[in-house]
């Protein structure tokens, strides 16, 4: 129901995806992986990995190497914000980004944050920028109703947006946790509209307002865990030296007995306890890593439970050739492509995240390559060769999100460039950085082969 049989048209499809669900069964073994582009979301093809089933993350873990993280998946995420009718529970935008930036730096373990140590999963997160009737949105809806606010009413069948193909998370009073979901993707229905996180509105965002300890979002990290996959590190307490069956189902995390609260080691099943990991209750600060086996059973999941949840990040056409230089967040500028390298579809999307918030810029594009440091390599890296042209015309701006969308018309580029069928093109984002203001910094960049 869930895995090829669902490549029936979701209602939000236009008539022209839901006409040609086609499998891409003859292409090249990297191209098989990356299945249908359909309404904007990759359904990822089961139809190349018959010799690894659903099975291998469901009641227990077949960690093969054929679930290695090896491109990055972009899972679209839609917040119902539930307040009480009269406005208790609100979360801001604000707290709804900083959360969205905690998945990203936990699951991606992006150097100089908090979640570096973890494992990189290769799975981010990004909210939603078109809603299930096609309209641009910002990802995040609010609603009056203290039902809704003391998590009852079954909101979820009034509000949900396409669960196979949006992660819903929901924050409210969570029924007096800090967050739940309801089942494990192999234990209930996907794609009902029940499946969801919920997470306590307070504990959302980064130095949200529930305060220490559990005020740096690591409770959503911890949920959508679960949501992909994940049991508890306690799971079962020390289950028995089965461990990709018992337990938590993943062996290169220790047994632990009972859940661990607060900060630091403690010891049981004749092992240090896997304190640091997301799936154990420790404090915020001190959880701070998936492992690579849990890595791997999360992108099963994706796989064969949630075959529609998440995008190729790129598309799977784009390649990131060259890195650039950690900005005043400590972090790259990252540019990703979506939609399609057949010039005559035109819908291509560039979007650039982990930037300051409201600083200017310009996506630039050359057919050469280059990699030299800007200042000495003080103002990021330029990867780019002469002629550069302005891609996006007028300058950006990265806004209280810091990040930018840019869809190009590509009838119609800059100084009479256009992307001949076969042409190969690079593409870069170049930003004053407010901290080193005035020099500038630059995102990574990546190259485009046009079909
Ligand atoms: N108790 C919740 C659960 O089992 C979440 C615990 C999250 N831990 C944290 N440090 N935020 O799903
Ligand atoms: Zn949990």
């Amino acid at each position: 129901m869930r895995l090829l049989a669902s490549l029936t048209a979701a209602a939000a499809c236009s008539a022209a995806f839901a006409q040609t669900p086609t499998l891409p069964q003859q292409t090249s073994p990297l191209l098989a992986r990356l299945g249908l582009q359909r309404c904007g979301t990759q359904v990822l093809d089961q139809g190349q990995w018959n010799f690894a089933p659903p099975g291998d993350c469901g009641n227990s873990t077949n960690p093969t190497a054929a679930y290695e993280p090896n491109q990055v998946l972009e899972i679209p995420v839609v917040f119902h914000i539930l307040r009480s009718s009269s406005g208790q529970g609100n979360v801001t935008d604000a707290n709804v980004n900083e959360q969205i930036d905690v998945l990203n730096e936990d699951f991606r373990a992006i150097a100089g944050t908090n979640g570096q140590p973890g494992y990189d999963t290769m799975i981010q997160f990004k909210l939603a920028t078109v809603d299930p009737g096609g309209n641009a949105t910002n990802g995040i809806n609010r609603y009056n109703n203290t039902t809704w606010y003391n998590d009852g009413g079954n909101y979820f069948n009034s509000i949900a947006w396409d669960p196979n193909n949006y992660l819903n998370i929901y924050t409210n009073q969570a029924s007096g946790a800090l967050g739940y979901v309801p089942f494990l993707p192999h234990q209930g229905s996907v794609g009902s509209n029940a499946d969801r996180v919920v997470a306590l509105w307070s504990a959302v965002g980064k130095n949200a307002p529930i305060g220490p300890p559990y005020n740096q979002g690591r409770t959503v990290t911890h949920e959508v865990g679960h949501y992909l996959g994940m049991y508890h590190t306690f799971q079962s307490g020390c289950g028995s030296s089965a461990c990709y069956s018992t337990g938590d189902r993943i062996c290169d995390t220790n047994p632990e007995a009972n859940p661990f609260f607060g900060c630091g080691n403690n010891s049981s099943c004749g092992s240090p306890d896997p304190t640091t990991n997301y799936m154990d209750y420790s404090d915020d600060l001190c959880m701070n890593r998936f492992t690579q086996e849990q890595a791997r059973r999360m992108r099963c999941t994706l796989q064969w439970w949630r075959p529609q949840l998440a995008e190729v990040a790129g598309g799977g056409f784009s390649t990131t050739y060259c890195t650039s230089n950690l900005n005043s967040l400590g972090q790259m500028a990252q540019l990703t492509v979506t939609g399609s390298p057949v010039v005559s579809d035109n819908d291509l999307n560039f979007s650039v995240a982990n930037l300051p918030t409201s600083v200017f810029g310009y996506l630039l594009m050359s057919q050469a390559q280059g990699n030299v440091p800007f200042f000495g390599g003080s103002s990021g890296v330029l990867c780019l060769g002469a002629p550069f042209i302005r891609f996006s015309g007028n300058v950006l701006n990265s806004g209280a999100n810091g990040e930018i969308d840019f869809s190009p018309d590509v009838n119609s580029l800059p100084q009479g460039a256009s992307f001949a069928t076969g042409s190969t093109w690079n593409f870069q984002y170049w930003y004053r950085d407010v901290v080193l203001f005035p020099t500038s910094n630059t995102s990574d960049a990546l190259e485009i082969t046009f079909q």
